[in-house]
Protein backbone atom coordinates (compact mmCIF):
# COMPACT_ATOMS: atom_id res chain seq x y z
CA UNK A 1 0.00 0.00 0.00
CA UNK A 2 1.56 3.75 -0.93
CA UNK A 3 0.55 6.62 1.14
CA UNK A 4 1.45 9.94 -0.10
CA UNK A 5 2.94 12.76 2.19
CA UNK A 6 1.84 15.88 2.05
CA UNK A 7 4.50 17.52 4.30
CA UNK A 8 6.17 15.87 7.43
CA UNK A 9 4.05 14.07 9.27
CA UNK A 10 0.72 14.42 7.08
CA UNK A 11 0.14 11.61 4.64
CA UNK A 12 -3.18 10.90 2.52
CA UNK A 13 -4.38 7.27 3.88
CA UNK A 14 -7.29 6.95 1.71
CA UNK A 15 -8.55 4.53 -1.51
CA UNK A 16 -9.23 4.69 -4.63
CA UNK A 17 -12.26 3.51 -6.46
CA UNK A 18 -11.12 2.48 -10.23
CA UNK A 19 -14.38 1.03 -11.20
CA UNK A 20 -16.80 3.20 -9.74
CA UNK A 21 -18.89 4.81 -12.66
CA UNK A 22 -22.04 6.03 -11.16
CA UNK A 23 -21.78 8.03 -7.50
CA UNK A 24 -26.00 8.45 -6.52
CA UNK A 25 -26.88 9.16 -9.77
CA UNK A 26 -23.99 11.09 -11.29
CA UNK A 27 -21.76 9.54 -13.82
CA UNK A 28 -18.00 8.85 -12.84
CA UNK A 29 -16.50 8.19 -15.97
CA UNK A 30 -12.95 8.09 -14.37
CA UNK A 31 -13.65 6.59 -10.83
CA UNK A 32 -13.15 8.37 -7.78
CA UNK A 33 -10.95 8.43 -5.02
CA UNK A 34 -12.07 8.48 -0.95
CA UNK A 35 -9.41 10.87 0.48
CA UNK A 36 -8.20 10.39 4.29
CA UNK A 37 -5.61 12.18 5.46
CA UNK A 38 -2.89 11.06 8.55
CA UNK A 39 -1.24 13.22 11.05
CA UNK A 40 0.77 12.34 13.57
CA UNK A 41 2.32 14.45 15.91
CA UNK A 42 2.11 14.20 19.68
CA UNK A 43 -1.17 13.55 18.92
CA UNK A 44 -2.31 11.09 15.84
CA UNK A 45 -5.84 12.54 14.39
CA UNK A 46 -7.28 10.58 11.29
CA UNK A 47 -9.23 13.43 9.14
CA UNK A 48 -12.09 11.54 7.70
CA UNK A 49 -12.36 7.92 6.45
CA UNK A 50 -13.27 5.95 3.17
CA UNK A 51 -16.56 4.63 1.84
CA UNK A 52 -17.02 1.61 3.94
CA UNK A 53 -15.95 -0.93 1.07
CA UNK A 54 -12.76 0.52 1.25
CA UNK A 55 -11.98 0.38 4.95
CA UNK A 56 -9.16 -2.01 4.44
CA UNK A 57 -7.34 0.00 2.30
CA UNK A 58 -7.36 3.03 4.50
CA UNK A 59 -6.48 0.74 7.36
CA UNK A 60 -3.52 -0.97 5.64
CA UNK A 61 -2.44 2.88 5.29
CA UNK A 62 -2.87 3.76 8.37
CA UNK A 63 -1.00 0.58 9.67
CA UNK A 64 1.87 1.10 7.93
CA UNK A 65 2.78 4.18 9.58
CA UNK A 66 1.19 3.86 13.44
CA UNK A 67 -1.03 1.45 15.19
CA UNK A 68 -4.56 2.07 15.31
CA UNK A 69 -4.70 2.02 18.90
CA UNK A 70 -2.13 5.14 18.93
CA UNK A 71 -5.01 7.08 17.15
CA UNK A 72 -6.96 10.26 19.64
CA UNK A 73 -8.78 11.46 17.30
CA UNK A 74 -10.91 10.63 14.69
CA UNK A 75 -12.29 14.19 12.47
CA UNK A 76 -15.47 13.51 10.94
CA UNK A 77 -15.67 16.64 8.53
CA UNK A 78 -18.85 15.36 6.69
CA UNK A 79 -21.37 12.89 7.59
CA UNK A 80 -22.47 11.52 4.05
CA UNK A 81 -21.21 7.99 4.17
CA UNK A 82 -18.84 7.78 1.22
CA UNK A 83 -16.52 9.94 4.11
CA UNK A 84 -17.96 8.66 7.56
CA UNK A 85 -18.58 4.56 5.55
CA UNK A 86 -15.90 3.48 7.72
CA UNK A 87 -16.18 5.41 11.47
CA UNK A 88 -18.00 1.91 12.71
CA UNK A 89 -14.78 -0.43 11.60
CA UNK A 90 -12.31 2.33 12.40
CA UNK A 91 -13.90 3.80 16.25
CA UNK A 92 -13.32 -0.38 17.01
CA UNK A 93 -10.30 -0.19 16.09
CA UNK A 94 -9.09 3.19 17.80
CA UNK A 95 -9.90 2.55 20.93
CA UNK A 96 -8.64 5.50 22.55
CA UNK A 97 -10.07 7.86 19.72
CA UNK A 98 -12.55 10.69 20.39
CA UNK A 99 -14.52 11.55 17.09
CA UNK A 100 -14.54 14.86 16.75
CA UNK A 101 -17.35 16.55 14.52
CA UNK A 102 -19.49 19.94 14.14
CA UNK A 103 -21.75 20.74 17.12
CA UNK A 104 -24.50 21.85 14.95
CA UNK A 105 -25.77 18.44 12.60
CA UNK A 106 -22.64 16.78 12.93
CA UNK A 107 -23.44 14.76 16.03
CA UNK A 108 -26.43 14.37 15.70
CA UNK A 109 -26.36 13.23 11.53
CA UNK A 110 -23.15 10.73 13.07
CA UNK A 111 -25.33 9.50 15.47
CA UNK A 112 -28.61 9.05 13.39
CA UNK A 113 -26.67 7.30 10.72
CA UNK A 114 -25.16 4.95 12.92
CA UNK A 115 -26.63 4.56 16.26
CA UNK A 116 -23.71 4.60 18.01
CA UNK A 117 -22.47 5.65 21.04
CA UNK A 118 -18.88 6.88 20.63
CA UNK A 119 -16.89 9.36 22.81
CA UNK A 120 -17.76 12.73 20.31
CA UNK A 121 -16.13 15.82 20.62
CA UNK A 122 -17.93 18.43 18.94
CA UNK A 123 -16.37 21.82 17.49
CA UNK A 124 -18.04 24.92 16.33
CA UNK A 125 -16.50 28.06 14.12
CA UNK A 126 -12.26 28.70 14.69
CA UNK A 127 -12.31 25.82 17.36
CA UNK A 128 -8.87 24.49 17.49
CA UNK A 129 -7.44 20.88 18.44
CA UNK A 130 -3.96 21.09 19.72
CA UNK A 131 -1.32 18.29 17.97
CA UNK A 132 1.62 19.18 19.75
CA UNK A 133 3.48 21.02 17.86
CA UNK A 134 0.60 21.51 15.14
CA UNK A 135 -2.83 21.84 15.69
CA UNK A 136 -6.17 22.09 13.91
CA UNK A 137 -8.43 24.90 13.38
CA UNK A 138 -12.11 24.00 11.95
CA UNK A 139 -14.28 25.96 9.70
CA UNK A 140 -17.85 25.14 9.07
CA UNK A 141 -18.72 25.20 5.63
CA UNK A 142 -23.04 24.48 5.92
CA UNK A 143 -24.86 22.78 3.07
CA UNK A 144 -21.21 22.53 0.96
CA UNK A 145 -22.86 20.27 0.77
CA UNK A 146 -24.32 18.91 3.77
CA UNK A 147 -25.14 20.95 6.48
CA UNK A 148 -22.71 19.38 8.48
CA UNK A 149 -20.06 19.98 6.18
CA UNK A 150 -16.82 21.66 7.76
CA UNK A 151 -13.07 22.44 6.50
CA UNK A 152 -10.39 21.24 9.34
CA UNK A 153 -7.05 23.54 8.75
CA UNK A 154 -3.65 21.98 9.92
CA UNK A 155 -2.63 25.90 10.89
CA UNK A 156 1.41 25.07 11.04
CA UNK A 157 1.24 23.35 7.67
CA UNK A 158 -1.18 25.80 6.34
CA UNK A 159 -2.83 22.53 4.63
CA UNK A 160 -6.63 22.88 4.26
CA UNK A 161 -8.40 19.42 4.63
CA UNK A 162 -11.71 21.29 2.57
CA UNK A 163 -13.83 17.87 2.24
CA UNK A 164 -16.10 18.11 -1.17
CA UNK A 165 -15.10 21.31 -1.57
CA UNK A 166 -12.68 21.79 -4.26
CA UNK A 167 -12.85 18.18 -4.77
CA UNK A 168 -13.37 15.64 -8.07
CA UNK A 169 -14.78 12.71 -9.13
CA UNK A 170 -10.96 11.25 -10.43
CA UNK A 171 -9.32 8.01 -9.86
CA UNK A 172 -5.41 8.50 -10.55
CA UNK A 173 -2.19 7.00 -9.45
CA UNK A 174 -1.18 10.27 -8.48
CA UNK A 175 -1.83 12.53 -5.37
CA UNK A 176 -1.34 15.59 -6.42
CA UNK A 177 -2.37 18.38 -8.85
CA UNK A 178 0.88 18.46 -10.79
CA UNK A 179 1.60 15.05 -11.04
CA UNK A 180 -2.03 14.62 -13.08
CA UNK A 181 -2.76 18.17 -15.40
CA UNK A 182 -5.19 20.79 -15.56
CA UNK A 183 -6.44 19.46 -18.51
CA UNK A 184 -7.92 16.08 -16.85
CA UNK A 185 -8.29 17.82 -13.31
CA UNK A 186 -10.49 21.12 -14.08
CA UNK A 187 -12.95 19.66 -16.47
CA UNK A 188 -13.69 17.45 -13.40
CA UNK A 189 -13.93 19.88 -11.14
CA UNK A 190 -16.11 21.72 -13.27
CA UNK A 191 -18.33 18.82 -13.46
CA UNK A 192 -17.80 18.09 -9.73
CA UNK A 193 -19.33 21.54 -8.70
CA UNK A 194 -22.10 21.77 -10.84
CA UNK A 195 -23.49 18.31 -9.84
CA UNK A 196 -22.83 18.93 -5.82
CA UNK A 197 -22.85 22.33 -5.55
CA UNK A 198 -24.34 24.51 -8.13
CA UNK A 199 -26.87 25.33 -6.22
CA UNK A 200 -25.08 26.78 -2.94
CA UNK A 201 -23.35 29.60 -4.98
CA UNK A 202 -24.00 32.30 -2.25
CA UNK A 203 -22.30 30.49 0.36
CA UNK A 204 -19.77 29.00 -1.90
CA UNK A 205 -18.85 32.95 -2.15
CA UNK A 206 -19.06 33.25 1.49
CA UNK A 207 -16.60 30.03 2.37
CA UNK A 208 -14.38 31.63 -0.23
CA UNK A 209 -14.05 34.88 2.03
CA UNK A 210 -13.82 33.23 5.18
CA UNK A 211 -10.38 30.56 3.63
CA UNK A 212 -9.05 33.14 2.06
CA UNK A 213 -7.37 35.19 4.83
CA UNK A 214 -5.92 31.53 6.47
CA UNK A 215 -2.70 31.83 4.25
CA UNK A 216 -3.47 28.20 2.90
CA UNK A 217 -0.57 26.32 0.77
CA UNK A 218 -1.89 23.25 0.15
CA UNK A 219 -5.51 21.79 -0.19
CA UNK A 220 -6.63 18.45 0.36
CA UNK A 221 -10.05 17.62 -0.45
CA UNK A 222 -12.10 14.28 0.15
CA UNK A 223 -12.02 13.31 -3.70
CA UNK A 224 -9.48 13.33 -6.46
CA UNK A 225 -6.18 15.00 -6.25
CA UNK A 226 -4.69 17.66 -3.94
CA UNK A 227 -3.84 20.85 -4.82
CA UNK A 228 -0.63 22.55 -3.77
CA UNK A 229 0.68 23.81 -7.13
CA UNK A 230 -2.45 24.99 -9.09
CA UNK A 231 -4.17 26.85 -5.69
CA UNK A 232 -5.02 29.86 -7.40
CA UNK A 233 -6.66 28.13 -10.46
CA UNK A 234 -9.18 26.15 -8.64
CA UNK A 235 -10.08 29.05 -6.17
CA UNK A 236 -10.35 31.39 -9.15
CA UNK A 237 -13.05 29.10 -10.91
CA UNK A 238 -14.43 28.28 -7.85
CA UNK A 239 -15.23 31.91 -7.60
CA UNK A 240 -16.29 32.30 -10.98
CA UNK A 241 -18.82 29.44 -10.69
CA UNK A 242 -20.03 30.60 -7.83
CA UNK A 243 -20.72 33.90 -9.31
CA UNK A 244 -22.46 31.95 -11.98
CA UNK A 245 -20.44 33.92 -14.58
CA UNK A 246 -21.30 32.47 -17.84
CA UNK A 247 -19.65 32.23 -21.40
CA UNK A 248 -20.90 32.99 -24.60
CA UNK A 249 -22.42 29.40 -24.98
CA UNK A 250 -25.64 28.19 -26.09
CA UNK A 251 -27.15 24.18 -25.24
CA UNK A 252 -29.79 22.73 -27.62
CA UNK A 253 -30.91 19.79 -25.24
CA UNK A 254 -33.98 17.79 -26.92
CA UNK A 255 -35.50 14.49 -27.13
CA UNK A 256 -37.23 13.46 -30.52
CA UNK A 257 -39.79 10.67 -30.88
CA UNK A 258 -39.81 10.87 -35.01
CA UNK A 259 -36.96 12.92 -35.64
CA UNK A 260 -38.72 16.24 -36.34
CA UNK A 261 -37.54 17.94 -33.16
CA UNK A 262 -34.51 16.78 -33.88
CA UNK A 263 -34.67 18.49 -37.25
CA UNK A 264 -35.66 22.02 -35.37
CA UNK A 265 -32.74 21.19 -32.82
CA UNK A 266 -29.70 20.70 -35.41
CA UNK A 267 -31.75 24.30 -36.78
CA UNK A 268 -31.37 26.39 -34.04
CA UNK A 269 -27.58 25.36 -33.39
CA UNK A 270 -26.88 26.49 -37.61
CA UNK A 271 -28.46 29.86 -36.19
CA UNK A 272 -26.58 29.92 -33.22
CA UNK A 273 -23.24 29.20 -35.18
CA UNK A 274 -24.08 31.31 -38.05
CA UNK A 275 -23.71 34.30 -35.42
CA UNK A 276 -19.79 33.32 -33.98
CA UNK A 277 -21.13 31.68 -31.10
CA UNK A 278 -20.41 28.33 -29.94
CA UNK A 279 -23.22 25.72 -29.67
CA UNK A 280 -23.39 22.59 -28.00
CA UNK A 281 -26.51 19.92 -29.35
CA UNK A 282 -27.38 17.10 -26.82
CA UNK A 283 -29.74 14.35 -27.10
CA UNK A 284 -31.28 13.38 -23.78
CA UNK A 285 -31.48 9.63 -24.75
CA UNK A 286 -27.56 9.98 -25.90
CA UNK A 287 -26.50 11.87 -23.57
CA UNK A 288 -25.52 11.41 -19.85
CA UNK A 289 -27.37 13.77 -17.69
CA UNK A 290 -23.92 14.83 -15.12
CA UNK A 291 -21.99 15.48 -18.24
CA UNK A 292 -24.70 17.89 -19.72
CA UNK A 293 -24.94 19.63 -16.05
CA UNK A 294 -21.65 20.17 -16.51
CA UNK A 295 -21.80 22.43 -19.85
CA UNK A 296 -24.70 24.23 -17.93
CA UNK A 297 -22.51 25.55 -15.45
CA UNK A 298 -20.68 28.03 -17.94
CA UNK A 299 -23.26 28.39 -20.57
CA UNK A 300 -25.41 31.47 -21.28
CA UNK A 301 -28.60 30.00 -23.21
CA UNK A 302 -30.20 27.00 -22.73
CA UNK A 303 -32.89 26.01 -25.33
CA UNK A 304 -35.20 22.74 -24.38
CA UNK A 305 -36.83 20.80 -26.81
CA UNK A 306 -39.21 17.72 -27.02
CA UNK A 307 -42.11 16.32 -28.76
CA UNK A 308 -45.44 16.09 -27.05
CA UNK A 309 -46.38 12.79 -26.02
CA UNK A 310 -49.57 12.25 -23.67
CA UNK A 311 -50.20 16.16 -24.17
CA UNK A 312 -46.90 16.96 -21.95
CA UNK A 313 -43.15 16.45 -22.40
CA UNK A 314 -41.05 13.44 -22.93
CA UNK A 315 -40.12 11.92 -19.49
CA UNK A 316 -36.32 11.76 -20.12
CA UNK A 317 -37.24 15.77 -21.18
CA UNK A 318 -38.72 16.14 -17.71
CA UNK A 319 -36.22 14.46 -15.71
CA UNK A 320 -34.06 16.36 -16.88
CA UNK A 321 -35.76 19.41 -16.18
CA UNK A 322 -36.23 18.25 -12.75
CA UNK A 323 -32.37 17.56 -12.06
CA UNK A 324 -32.31 21.21 -13.08
CA UNK A 325 -34.86 22.97 -11.18
CA UNK A 326 -32.72 21.48 -8.02
CA UNK A 327 -29.47 22.69 -9.16
CA UNK A 328 -30.74 26.41 -9.50
CA UNK A 329 -28.46 27.69 -12.49
CA UNK A 330 -27.40 31.07 -12.32
CA UNK A 331 -27.55 33.97 -15.35
CA UNK A 332 -29.34 31.69 -18.05
CA UNK A 333 -31.66 32.74 -20.48
CA UNK A 334 -33.53 29.61 -22.60
CA UNK A 335 -36.16 28.81 -24.55
CA UNK A 336 -38.78 25.66 -25.34
CA UNK A 337 -39.17 24.19 -28.39
CA UNK A 338 -40.91 20.86 -30.02
CA UNK A 339 -42.87 18.93 -32.52
CA UNK A 340 -45.96 17.77 -32.02
CA UNK A 341 -49.10 16.18 -33.49
CA UNK A 342 -52.36 17.37 -32.86
CA UNK A 343 -52.78 19.55 -29.30
CA UNK A 344 -49.28 20.24 -28.27
CA UNK A 345 -48.18 21.05 -24.27
CA UNK A 346 -44.51 20.07 -24.53
CA UNK A 347 -42.68 23.62 -25.21
CA UNK A 348 -45.72 25.25 -21.89
CA UNK A 349 -44.87 22.25 -19.88
CA UNK A 350 -40.86 23.13 -20.38
CA UNK A 351 -41.32 27.06 -20.13
CA UNK A 352 -42.94 26.01 -17.16
CA UNK A 353 -40.32 23.96 -15.55
CA UNK A 354 -37.62 26.78 -17.31
CA UNK A 355 -39.03 29.67 -15.32
CA UNK A 356 -39.33 27.75 -11.76
CA UNK A 357 -35.51 26.83 -12.68
CA UNK A 358 -34.75 30.46 -12.85
CA UNK A 359 -33.96 30.84 -16.17
CA UNK A 360 -35.03 34.55 -18.06
CA UNK A 361 -37.38 33.11 -21.00
CA UNK A 362 -37.00 34.13 -24.01
CA UNK A 363 -40.14 34.81 -26.40
CA UNK A 364 -40.43 32.08 -28.56
CA UNK A 365 -42.55 30.80 -31.13
CA UNK A 366 -40.99 27.28 -32.19
CA UNK A 367 -44.05 25.07 -31.88
CA UNK A 368 -44.57 23.25 -35.17
CA UNK A 369 -47.17 20.36 -36.07
CA UNK A 370 -45.55 16.97 -37.14
CA UNK A 371 -42.72 17.21 -39.55
CA UNK A 372 -41.66 20.82 -39.91
CA UNK A 373 -41.33 22.34 -43.27
CA UNK A 374 -38.71 24.28 -44.61
CA UNK A 375 -40.08 27.83 -43.54
CA UNK A 376 -40.48 26.25 -40.42
CA UNK A 377 -36.97 24.97 -40.29
CA UNK A 378 -35.70 28.89 -41.20
CA UNK A 379 -38.01 30.11 -38.34
CA UNK A 380 -35.52 28.08 -36.36
CA UNK A 381 -32.31 28.87 -37.34
CA UNK A 382 -33.69 32.67 -36.95
CA UNK A 383 -34.24 32.05 -33.98
CA UNK A 384 -30.84 30.21 -32.90
CA UNK A 385 -29.98 33.70 -34.69
CA UNK A 386 -31.60 35.91 -32.03
CA UNK A 387 -30.66 33.71 -28.77
CA UNK A 388 -26.94 33.86 -30.33
CA UNK A 389 -26.88 37.83 -30.61
CA UNK A 390 -28.85 37.67 -26.80
CA UNK A 391 -26.00 35.37 -25.38
CA UNK A 392 -23.04 38.18 -27.12
CA UNK A 393 -24.69 40.97 -25.87
FE1 LIG B 1 -18.13 13.28 -0.89
FE2 LIG B 1 -20.93 15.08 0.29
O1 LIG B 1 -19.69 13.61 0.18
Amino acid sequence: MSQATLSEGVYWVGAVDWNIRNFHGYSTHLGTTYNAYLVVDEKIALIDTVKAPFYDQMLARVKEIVSPEDIDYVVSNHVEMDHSGSLPMIMREAKNAKLVTLEKFGEGGLQKTFHSNWPFETVKEGSELDLGKRKLVFVPTPMLHWPDSMCSYLVEDRILFSMDVFGQHLATSARFDDEVGLDVIMPESAKYYANILMPFGDLVGRALDKLGGLGIRMVAPSHGVIWRSHLETIVNAYASWGKGETKNKALVIYDTMWGSTEKMAHALVEGIISEGVEAKLYNLTKSDQSDIIKEVLDTRAILVGSPTLNNGMFPSVAGFLCYVKGLKPRGKIGAAFGSHGWAGGAVKAIEQELGQAGVELVDSDIAFKFVPGADEIQKCIDFGRVIAKKVAQ
